[in-house]
């Protein structure tokens, strides 16, 4: 019997074991390499949408994600005064309309979830393992890693996120150095808190819009809201960026007090003074590539690492979802016990840069204007320039609002990928 297609998997987080459970399942043998050599603690949580939680729902994992959160039902914005600016109950109709909901989730939940998923279909883990360099030939392609650790195979896909070697290497090769993410000029501070008496009679997604802050709430558990309050920052000073160290915790929750000191809403502070634990990131996002820049022969980039965005769309992990799908959909079927075995893998080789330039040039487009949508609402929701802009700001949040028709349209647009699924 031949030995099967070899796939190179660089990154465990999102894309990373969704992928190797698509390849595995499609007759390929997928390994995944994680730099971080203990998976565990990540970020604060996500807002999983309909388009990206069809994509999870695959790897059948969609149903446990639901049995531990609570679907959302509706997006309300306020003002810092307590004014409203607008709300919509659309959320409540993703289930029927698209079969599943919008659902927050504990970012460290999912991720281990998804390992676990993976090593549960014998895909070969391996943590500590940090890409540091790629050599591909006409029919195959080898990945170096720390501590002179080489492997190779068929080919590659760089599902390692934001900070990505795998894109960083691609560009090399072609002459190009990469530059710095570009920072935005903001800062969140994120906590996960007892959900406070006032919001749990609907589970919504709510933005507080004030002069220089804006704080985002959601629920990512019938008990606990994701929270974050966004902040500028001038220059990106990674000093204090990062988990906050129980000791230093009382002191950050106090300044973040300071900073919404003149809110109305009590939910907001309350949220700020329960939270268990505090984390701060720096706001990043890149210049968008070019889709011929997002593979070569042999590798293809996935997820953040192909179009990496700030968070104010909450698209970043769902656009991810949807590349997998894509990029799986449109690798063939290999079965090991076919007769048409060998010719399927050979026709595979020469095959795999146009699956790869159709996969980009269809996904390139669409992930773009949702990054550059995230640096515009990013822009929007933390106005520092006074009042009469604040004023401004938010009459154009409200004005939004009222255009039932289009916000409408706008999630269909999102939800309804990236497949059509059967409501049940
Ligand atoms: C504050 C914040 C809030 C967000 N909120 C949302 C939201 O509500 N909804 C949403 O959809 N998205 C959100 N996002 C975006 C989302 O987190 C990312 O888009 C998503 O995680 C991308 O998935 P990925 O698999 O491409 O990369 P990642 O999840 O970043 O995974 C990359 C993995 O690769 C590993 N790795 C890195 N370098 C190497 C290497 N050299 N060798 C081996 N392994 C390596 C990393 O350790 C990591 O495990 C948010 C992001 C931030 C920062
Ligand atoms: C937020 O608080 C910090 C101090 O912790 C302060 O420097 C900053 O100006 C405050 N920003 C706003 C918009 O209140």
């Amino acid at each position: 019997m031949s030995t099967k297609v070899t796939v190179l998997i660089i990154g465990c987080g999102i894309a990373g074991p969704v992928l190797a459970n698509f390849l595995k399942r499609k007759g390929y043998d997928p390994i995944v390499f994680e730099k971080v050599s203990k998976l565990g603690d990540v970020g604060a949580s996500l807002m999983l949408m309909p388009n990206g939680l069809k994509v999870l729902n695959l790897v059948g994992v969609a149903d446990e994600i639901e049995e531990a959160s609570i679907p959302l039902e509706g997006f309300l914005d306020h003002t810092s005064k307590g004014e409203l600016l607008g709300s919509s109950d659309l959320p409540s109709s993703f289930r029927s309309k698209y079969g599943l909901p919008a659902m927050g989730v504990k970012r460290t939940d999912l991720n281990l979830k998804l390992r676990d998923m993976v090593a549960n279909l014998k895909v070969d883990v391996r943590e500590g393992w940090e890409l540091e360099n790629i050599e591909e030939t006409d029919d195959s392609v080898t990945a170096h890693f720390n501590a002179g650790r080489s492997v190779t195979g068929s080919f590659l896909i760089g599902c390692d996120g934001i900070k990505a070697a795998t894109r960083r290497i691609l560009l090399r090769k072609e002459g190009l150095r990469e530059d710095q993410p570009l920072f935005t000029g903001l800062t969140q501070t994120a906590g996960l808190s007892r959900t406070p008496e006032t919001l749990k009679e609907k589970a919504c997604l709510r933005n507080w819009f004030g002069e220089g802050v804006h704080m985002i709430a959601y629920p990512v558990s019938p008990e606990t809201t994701s929270w974050a309050l966004t902040l500028p920052e001038g220059e990106g000073n990674e000093a204090d960026w990062g988990l906050c160290s129980p000791e230093e915790t009382t002191a950050r929750k106090e300044k973040l007090h300071a900073n919404v000191s003149s809110w109305t809403d009590r939910a907001t502070k309350e949220l700020i003074q329960e939270a268990t634990r505090l984390i701060k990131f720096g706001i990043f996002d890149r210049e968008e590539m070019k889709s011929d820049q997002w593979h070569s022969r042999r590798c293809v980039l996935v997820g953040d690492a192909a179009h990496p965005t700030s968070p104010h769309l909450g698209q970043g992990a769902n656009q991810a979802l949807e590349d997998c799908f894509h990029l799986s959909h449109s690798l063939p079927y290999l079965a090991p016990e076919s007769d048409t075995y060998e010719m399927d893998l050979g026709k595979l080789g020469p095959h795999l840069v146009s699956i790869f330039q159709a996969y980009a040039h269809k996904r390139q487009p669409r992930t773009s204007a949702l990054v550059k949508g995230a640096r515009a609402q990013g822009q929007t929701r933390v106005v520092t320039t006074g009042p009469e802009d604040c004023k401004k700001r938010n009459e154009k949040v409200a004005t939004g609002w009222k255009d039932v028709e289009t916000i409408a349209a706008k999630f269909d647009a999102l939800c309804r990928e990236p497949f059509q699924s059967v409501p049940s």
